[in-house]
């Protein structure tokens, strides 16, 4: 990546700056299972191989001066797979939060989930809530787990919180405007996602930050999730930083 392009600070340029570093990146984490059927190895080993690369894409978005990094890691859809698949990902994320918690609230990382917590297991709840109030001080990057979650019933969930408002006399129903539906998101305080990446190769959303991503930027890499490194994060943020974003506008530039 080249060194001279801007990252990230308090003074970088503003999101939409030509050429200024994407403050928000999130991940759609695919091909876990292909990477390990290539392989002839079981599923397990794939996601496995894929929570290392989750440790990886962490320490890169630090390295990368990310603010917030985001990381799809269960959809509701994710339920409809075989039992034990569903329980080998939840076993994953105890070990993940388990080993991985302390370093994280060390390295300046602060921790949110989204997602909907109405039926998840209680130690999974617990170990969720509890990344969340360790790291609740801290100040560096902030990691965004998406664990149970789907853009669709986030987007029902505010809606009904909005109607309930408007039902009691709390909200006028003719100020509903854009702002009063991201703040009802579980991101109300999380700034929209500037660049999002699926591995995979695939060329789909799968019902993730529906109404955050309007204007984000899109990287799909061909790679599957367990070879996603420092280098395939830098290249994609390096290849955001050289679009121009319009927002839906036209470009200012002379010349553009
Ligand atoms: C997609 O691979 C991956 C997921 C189901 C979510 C991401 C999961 C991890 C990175 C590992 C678990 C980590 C935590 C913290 C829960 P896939 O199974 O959809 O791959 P495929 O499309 O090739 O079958």
């Amino acid at each position: 990546m080249p060194t001279n392009l801007p990252r990230w600070t308090d003074d970088a340029p503003e999101p939409g700056v030509p050429g200024a570093p994407p403050r928000h990146v999130a991940i759609i984490m695919d091909g876990n299972g292909r990477w390990a059927a290539a392989r002839g190895l079981p599923r397990l080993e794939g996601h496995r191989r894929g929570v290392e690369a989750l440790r990886r894409a962490v320490r890169a978005a630090h390295e990368l001066g990310v603010r917030h990094l985001t990381l799809y890691s269960f959809s509701v859809e994710n339920w409809s797979r075989p039992v034990e698949e569903v329980s080998d990902l939840m076993n994953l994320l105890r070990l993940f939060i388990r080993r991985d918690l302390a370093e994280l609230r060390d390295s300046n990382v602060r921790i949110r989930v989204i997602g909907e917590r109405v039926g998840l297991p209680a130690d999974i709840l617990g170990l969720l809530v509890e990344a969340e109030t360790t790291t609740r001080a801290n100040t560096g990057l902030t990691l965004v787990v998406a664990f149970n979650y789907g853009g669709r019933q986030e987007l029902v969930s505010a809606i009904r919180r909005i109607a309930e408002a408007a039902r009691d006399g709390r909200l006028d129903p003719s100020k509903i405007d854009t702002g009063v539906v991201s703040d009802h998101l579980d991101t109300a305080d999380i700034p929209d996602p500037d660049l999002v990446i699926r591995t995979s190769g695939e060329l789909r959303i799968s019902n993730f930050l529906l109404w955050q991503s309007a204007y984000a930027e899109f990287a799909f890499l061909p790679m599957h999730w367990p070879d996603f490194d420092k280098k395939a994060f830098e290249d994609a943020v390096a290849n955001y930083q050289s679009r121009q974003r319009r927002y839906g506008g036209r470009l200012t530039r002379a010349g553009a």
